[in-house]
């Protein structure tokens, strides 16, 4: 059976950063704020306070979003933020310079404070995050080196979050994707790739792109085919199913391998 796929062209023309915002992360109505940052800013927190740390981070597809980089801001000197659309990218820069326009992230703010028991500093926070972003690259999955014609130094960490499943057309793509990003890593760098189970669409405003459909076990199967060494998985099903129409997900994961130290 051949599923409907989003193709690049689709996404340059008709994703837009704003509905995207609105649709999933505005405070209150956003249909991931709640569960999924809850899920995905916990295990993030978990993560970078238990010695996940180095010079350089590598963030893989944020589209207009900066929330799971507020932990890590903490223990990395770099981060590298990335995007395949000019239009995301344009967000993450607006939001960096601290563009009168730019989205509003607050709310998530404000939670990742609170996690890390510092609820009154939310503006050190944003500054921190603003001074370690270095960078707001251009990266394309589907590409076989995902950052050409920039050269890219290996990382300690590459995270993504809700990104692989947009381009990658089958499991085969979604394994040659975490394959490629062994080439950005050190040797014993860490790979954290978060994002949904069992999903086949996803709304931004009126406007239907594709996800790849993946198990439990299809991502096992594709981290230790890419060569990785799985550290931890997590599973947690989606417990609010009163918006399937805007994506049909039923589950959240959450994966942490390492490139093995002799490569
Ligand atoms: C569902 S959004 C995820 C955004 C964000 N990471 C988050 O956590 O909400 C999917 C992202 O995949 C990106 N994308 C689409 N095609 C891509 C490609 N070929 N390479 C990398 N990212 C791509 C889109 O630009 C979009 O930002």
């Amino acid at each position: 059976m051949n599923s409907p796929y989003t193709k690049q062209e689709t996404y340059i023309k008709e994703f837009s950063p704003i509905d995207y915002f609105n649709t999933y992360y505005a405070p209150g109505k956003g249909l991931l704020f709640g569960e999924w940052t809850d899920f995905v800013l916990k295990n993030l927190h978990e993560t970078f306070t238990s010695g996940v740390k180095g010079d350089l981070l590598i963030d893989f597809g944020a589209g207009p979003t900066i929330y799971h980089l507020l932990s890590a801001c903490e223990v990395f000197n770099n981060i590298i933020t990335s995007d395949f659309l000019e239009q995301n990218r344009a967000q993450l820069e607006k939001w960096l310079r601290k563009d009168p326009d730019a989205l509003d992230w607050t709310h998530i703010v404000k939670y990742v404070c609170e996690l890390e028991s510092n609820s009154d500093n939310l503006e050190r926070k944003e500054e921190i995050l603003r001074r370690k972003v270095t960078k707001v690259l251009k990266c394309d999955a589907l590409a076989k080196k995902p950052y050409d014609p920039v050269p890219m130094p290996e990382a300690d960490c590459l995270i993504s979050c809700l990104c692989l499943e947009a381009p990658c057309r089958d499991l085969e793509d979604f394994t040659n994707t975490l394959k490629k990003f062994q080439e950005l890593l050190e040797p014993g760098g860490h790979i954290i790739i978060q994002s949904v189970l069992n999903c086949t669409f996803y709304y931004v405003g009126n406007k239907w792109f594709s996800c790849l459909f993946l198990t439990k076990d299809d991502l096992e199967k594709a981290f230790k085919e890419a060569g990785y060494e799985i550290v931890k998985v997590k599973v947690t099903p989606r417990n609010d199913k009163s918006r399937m129409d805007i994506s049909d997900y039923d589950s959240f994961y959450f994966v942490h391998a390492r490139k093995p130290k002799n490569q």
